[in-house]
């Protein structure tokens, strides 16, 4: 195992999902990483630990570089099991430890390991000397749990964002620079997991990371690296920042997607001829089938397009069931700055649209147009489907 120094002292000392898939619910076909931190100076200190089955493979990492039982402080950043599953068997070895969290933290972590640990609980502001190096600790709650908090080494410029800014892929390298763009590649493919990862999990937060990034530049943090706790470390962190900047304002590309399910195929029908119309009208679009794509996949694109157009069939005089879901999965995700539309087919009764269109204004989204069918389109419906395709191409550019 070779050593991985970010920084004189830091080390990272976490692990490697290659096999991770499936992340509750989120599917990551690149795999992932649990990343922890171990800082090197007079006091020693472990930041974050790794999911329950890493505990080895953390353990070996430090041991290569300190005795864990040498550490003094661990901080928790933290409470979700990925980050602080292996903290009982740390606290086993490093028995005179304390453990650092957040208010919110020490009450998670109490519920989670009853542990008779010595913790303390910081706040925005506190700072521990570590020697050489001082923490100062920035809670960011709701960034992405009531618990959250990063860490910032003063000295090194270097910010420990715990789940902020990360990724879920697992590679070889550890640095951007070295993982993004491997030769042979055009993709960035971190930059691209970055994006999934925001859609999936930091949507909604935008207004308050926003906040939070303002806040940064009033506390005078320069942050010269960013260690995320899933993913690639940010050797240049101006990269990730503006994308979040850019994501959080609901800034997006001149593009359209279409997303729907279908019983029938009359749905279906009117789905690829809306994206004829938008497509034809030089907006480029892409097509989700909900029971042929993954709703994680999915969600990077609402990110990344100005207009969602969501089209169900109806069932029971409501919407079909995969098309509910993932609106529930959506709304709760809040997008925002979308142009939204909607489409759909029915029998005997309609009911499939108006069910699309409730649960979107009852989240705050205004739909500005809706299509229904009655079963087949015919040559007249197919002309509204794709006028209503190069309607929305039309706003989409302006
Ligand atoms: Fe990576 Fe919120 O846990």
């Amino acid at each position: 195992m070779s050593k991985v120094e970010l920084i004189d002292g830091v080390y990272w000392v976490g692990a490697v999902d290659w096999n991770l898939r499936d992340f509750h619910g989120y599917t990551t076909p690149r795999g992932g990483t649990y990343n922890a931190y171990l800082i090197i100076d007079e006091k020693i200190a472990l930041i974050d630990t790794v999911k329950k089955a890493f505990s080895g493979e953390m353990l070996a990492r430090i041991s290569e570089i300190i005795d864990p039982s040498k550490i003094d402080y661990v901080v928790s950043n933290h409470v979700e099991i990925d980050h602080s599953g292996s903290l009982p068997d740390i606290m086993e070895i490093a028995r005179n430890a304390q453990v650092i969290t957040s208010e919110k933290g020490k009450e998670g972590l109490l519920r989670y390991y009853r542990g008779n640990w010595n913790l303390r609980t910081v706040k925005t502001g506190d700072e521990l000397e570590l020697g050489k190096k001082t923490l100062f600790f920035i809670n960011a709650a709701m960034l992405h749990w009531p618990d959250s908090m990063s860490t910032y080494i003063k000295e090194d410029k270097l910010l420990l964002s715990n789940d902020l800014f990360g990724q879920h892929i697992a590679s070889s390298f550890r640095f951007e620079e070295d993982a993004c763009c491997p030769p042979g590649y055009e993709r960035d493919v971190v930059m691209e997991e970055a994006a999934k990862y925001y859609a999936n999990i930091f949507m909604q937060f935008g207004a308050l990371i926003l906040k939070k990034i303002e806040e940064f530049q009033k506390l005078g943090i320069q942050i010269k690296m960013i260690g995320p706790s899933h993913g690639i470390i940010w050797k240049n962190p101006e990269k990730i920042i503006d994308a979040y900047v850019n994501w959080a304002k609901g800034i997006s590309a001149q593009k359209a997607v279409v997303i729907y399910d279908t019983m029938w195929e009359s749905t279906e029908i009117m789905a690829k001829e809306i994206i004829k119309g938008v497509s034809e009208s030089g907006v480029e679009a892409s097509l989700f089938h909900l029971r042929r794509n993954e709703w994680s996949e999915i969600m990077k694109e609402v990110l990344e397009s100005r207009a969602v157009i969501i089209g169900s069939p109806t069932l029971h005089n409501d919407l079909f069931p995969t098309v509910g879901g993932f609106l529930v999965y959506l709304t709760g995700l809040r997008p925002k700055n979308k142009i939204w539309a909607t489409f759909g087919s029915y029998g005997w009764a309609g009911g499939g649209v108006k069910g699309i269109n409730d649960k979107l204004k009852s989240a705050g989204n205004e739909p500005v147009e809706s299509l229904e069918v009655r079963f087949r389109p015919d040559e007249m419906d197919l002309a509204n489907c794709y006028a209503m395709g190069q309607r929305i191409a039309s706003q989409v550019k302006a």
